[in-house]
């Protein structure tokens, strides 16, 4: 008997409703979670006095077994049973006999299914966790590498201000280390097992909740049982981080797309992380990249198929939460997959410094130094400001940049530019006399890669 709950029924389940219904074809993948809950469960019983020590490890030598075959391959998920919880249960029950028609006692699908996604979560939590940190190992390799390789930073996809690729990275430091506090906190918040709940009102057998919650590495149980069986919030505060954490790799993608193209030519994809096209043979084109931001759009679709699963569904547990799985898995699998490949994308792409600093120099990436030079001699900054737009005008109708103007030019414009004008508006004291906290001066960016180094190893 494939069903757990044949009793009450006097007809066959009709195929399409059964194709319809069962979860195995997808939570099949909960397997390690399930067999994890039900040997601290069984273990629990026993120790409750509610089933007998023999009982129990038998029950726990049983389900180690079929862990152990799953595993190996010598068994496989057939589409006879409804969902994971019922293909365990069953195949104990065939290799243990009536101990294992006992390993129920106590506790409910609802319950069952509530703690497994929630380990289930919790393990990808941690690994997503790993990518991340791997990366930001990689981003700050590039920090460390290029402290004064200057390039400008936009605004407006205009030129701005120059910066440092150390800096324009350093930008992306910092988003996927929130995105590693947003994990750590969901971690916190759903530290809480709901095994115990039963199927909403918990049960009349004396279990000890407090047990069961610790060997499964939770602070605590779940503090109401109907919430314990019907809460999702974790999965949907995952999906929001993930999704987070997704709209970020897309803007770096979306930016080593531009930065690769023919116009900017910052970077260089390495060949393994670039495809060519069929027809036209000079094209090597940055598909990893473009997929990465691509798939964007399904971790979003997680969220937002969740948020509105979820939105009508009274307590406690309904059908509907079975639909909390397949996108999840996708959106969780999307996101892990894009990180690892994102990262050796990064990790193997070359930087043309020349052509960023080429870059910098024009496109009047200094006349804010020039006002603030003016500044300097006593101009008050909107006069500054005024003269040095007139200045940039000039050089636009020469087409040159303001280094190569003469000090004629300068003056005929203001007479307080003197001949350290050159020095003020060069490239590198643009960069670097900007050490305001957080600005890309080398000397202000070293702290910051002290301190990012001190983060990623842990001090
Ligand atoms: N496959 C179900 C799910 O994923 C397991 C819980 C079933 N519980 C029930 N009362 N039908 O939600």
């Amino acid at each position: 008997m494939a069903q757990l709950w044949g009793g009450r029924f006097t007809k066959e389940t009709d195929e399409l409703v059964k194709q319809f219904n069962d979860s195995l074809p997808f939570d099949k993948r909960l397997y390690e979670q399930d067999i994890r809950g039900s040997v601290v469960h069984a273990a629990m019983l026993g120790k409750q006095g509610i089933i007998t020590d023999e009982e129990a490890e038998k029950i726990i030598e049983g389900l180690g077994t079929i862990k152990a075959d799953l595993e190996a391959g010598r068994l496989t998920f057939s589409s006879a049973y409804e969902d994971i919880h019922s293909f365990v249960e069953a195949h104990l029950i065939e290799r243990i006999g009536d101990a294992g028609k006992k390993l129920h006692t106590g506790r409910s699908r609802n319950d069952q299914v509530a703690l497994d996604m929630k380990l289930y979560v919790r393990d990808e939590i941690h690994e997503t966790d790993a990518l991340l940190k791997h990366f930001l190992g990689t981003i700050l390799k590039i920090m460390k590498e290029n402290l004064e390789t200057y390039m400008p930073g936009f605004t407006h996809l205009q030129k701005a201000q120059p910066v440092t690729l150390a800096h324009h990275f350093g930008a992306y430091f910092e988003m996927f280390r929130r995105d590693r506090e947003r994990l750590s906190s969901i971690l916190d918040r759903m530290d809480t097992c709901p095994l115990g709940s039963g199927a909403l009102a918990g049960t009349t057998y004396p279990l000890d909740r407090d047990f069961t919650a610790k060997e499964l590495g939770f602070n605590r149980p779940t503090r109401n049982s109907m919430d314990g069986v019907s809460d999702r919030d974790y999965l949907i505060e995952l999906l929001s981080a993930l999704s987070i954490c997704q709209m970020h790799l897309s803007r770096f993608a979306e930016e080593m797309i531009l930065w690769n193209s023919n116009e900017y030519r910052f970077v260089e994809l390495d060949d393994a992380y670039s495809t060519g096209s069929s027809i036209m043979p000079q094209k090597k084109n940055p598909d990893i990249a473009e997929l990465v931001r691509g798939k964007t759009g399904r971790v979003y679709g997680a969220l937002t198929a969740i948020l509105t699963t979820m939105k009508g569904i009274p307590l406690a547990y309904n059908k509907d939460m079975q639909e909390d799985k397949e996108m999840s898995f996708d959106a969780i699998d999307t996101v892990k997959s894009n990180i690892r490949l994102f990262d050796g994308c990064v990790e193997t792409m070359r930087f043309r410094k020349d052509v960023m600093a080429a870059s910098a120099r024009n496109g009047f990436t200094n006349a804010t130094d020039v006002a603030d030079y003016l500044v300097g001699k006593g101009i008050p900054f909107r006069d500054a400001h005024g003269i040095t737009g007139a200045l940039v005008l000039h050089c636009i109708e020469k087409d040159c940049a303001l280094d190569d103007l003469s000090l004629e030019e300068f003056k005929s414009f203001c007479d307080r530019f003197e001949e350290d004008i050159y020095d003020a508006i060069s490239l590198k004291t643009c960069v670097e006399k900007r050490l305001t906290a957080g600005a890309p001066g080398s000397a202000s960016m070293k702290k910051a890669v002290e301190e990012a180094e001190a983060y990623l190893s842990g001090r």
